[in-house]
């Protein structure tokens, strides 16, 4: 398969990070005869600083014109700090979700096993969990119209929604269910808000489609309480763009580190692919950030084209780093391997290089090749 995949590393560690996803996608490429093609594009502060626009046109319209997007991260304590900031990296990264009409962001969640112990929740509680969460991406509080009064002492953003656009991650929130454990909870704050009931009645209708699936309801605040209590309860989770933001910054602690989760944007002909975690300033050129988070989302991207085959090749790849403690410092204070050293392990081993040696922490027989 041949792909063009526009790469927007973004700010802070997100150039280091995408490169190690990169050399995973090579190491694929390589193995099983697929040509990935890269079209990298400025976003974020750093479009900002060098062009004014955190979402240029020329971007966008890569974006536009490719088969998928890998994106990094982008953000920076400059703009964060300033609330009287008018350009903000963020809104180049909302600009082009709407643009793209990436409605539906996708955030699986699945300790691993190897990282029970990494969780500050309980072994016993995290153990089996394994749940994806749907957010609606382009709508709701974050799009919604924004006043201030003209002394900036009174301000609102308006939170709405269409049926239409509940409507449309709903079924594919209920296909996704249909292939896992046939249950979707719908998120919201029915009891106090008018969005939320149009949620609950759009959802309602459209489960019936879906006999074989399971639906339920938890208010917001419940549903924060549930997932650290009981998150083996849940499988598909169905919420609004603001409660799945703040759900599924919750929900990474379950598997350790918001280091290793990955997300899928997608609309009806676009799809973007990003970790979930952020810019993380402080790590930036430090080669310490975790690129699992990066290689995993381009392993939803492989998904995506249906290449399960090498996407299967990459989470085993991942699984085996974290097996063998081949792990950033987020996962384990003590450890000798930076982002890249991350990078080559999970690479390599797609390969079946036999310089995995390098990482022989303990005379360990990886997969096909063995470390000495
Ligand atoms: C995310 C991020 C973004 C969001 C920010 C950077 C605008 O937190 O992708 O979860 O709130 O959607
Ligand atoms: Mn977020």
């Amino acid at each position: 398969m041949n792909l063009k995949i526009a790469v927007l590393a973004g700010d802070g560690i997100g150039p280091e990070v995408i490169l190690q996803a990169k050399k995973a996608l090579n190491a694929i490429g390589e193995v099983f005869d697929h040509e990935f093609v890269y079209e990298d594009a400025l976003m974020g502060a750093i479009a900002i600083e060098k062009t004014g626009n955190p979402l240029p046109e020329q971007t966008l319209n890569l974006c536009l014109n490719t088969d998928a997007v890998l994106f990094g991260a982008i953000g920076d304590p400059k703009y964060d700090n300033d609330p009287e900031a008018k350009v903000r990296p963020e809104q180049g990264l909302l600009r082009l979700r709407k643009e793209l009409g990436l409605f539906a962001n996708i955030r699986p969640i699945k300790p691993y096993k190897g990282l029970l112990d990494s969780s500050p929740l309980k072994k016993e509680i995290i153990e089996g969990a394994d749940f994806t969460i749907f957010r609606e991406l382009t709508g709701g509080i974050y799009f919604g119209e924004k006043k201030t009064n003209e002394a900036g002492t009174v301000v609102s953003d308006l939170c709405e929604y269409s049926e239409e656009e509940i409507s449309r991650i709903t079924h594919m929130a209920f296909k996704t269910a249909q292939n896992r454990r046939k249950k979707v909870t719908l998120v919201d704050k029915a009891n106090v808000l008018e969005t939320s009931r149009l949620w609950r009645r759009v959802v309602k209708t459209i489960s019936q489609s879906y006999p074989d699936v399971e639906l339920d309801f938890l208010f917001v605040d419940n549903a924060a309480m549930q997932i650290i209590l009981n998150p083996r309860q849940f499988d598909v989770i169905l919420t609004e763009n603001l409660f799945g933001d703040i759900l599924s910054d919750e929900s990474s602690v379950i598997t350790g580190s918001i280091g290793l989760l990955a997300s899928a944007s997608l609309g009806t002909t676009n799809a973007l692919f990003e970790p979930i975690h952020g810019s993380y300033p402080q790590a930036t050129g430090k080669n310490i950030a975790n690129p699992i988070a990066s290689i995993l989302s381009a392993a939803m991207l492989l998904e995506h084209f249906n290449l399960h085959k090498e996407a299967k090749k990459v989470y085993e790849a991942v699984e085996k780093a974290i097996e063998y403690n081949v792990v950033t410092i987020d996962l384990k204070s003590d450890s000798k391997y930076g982002t890249s050293d991350v990078g080559d392990f999970i690479s390599n081993y797609i390969l079946d290089k036999d310089d995995l040696m390098y990482f022989n922490n303990a005379n360990v027989h990886i997969g096909q090749s063995t470390i000495v």
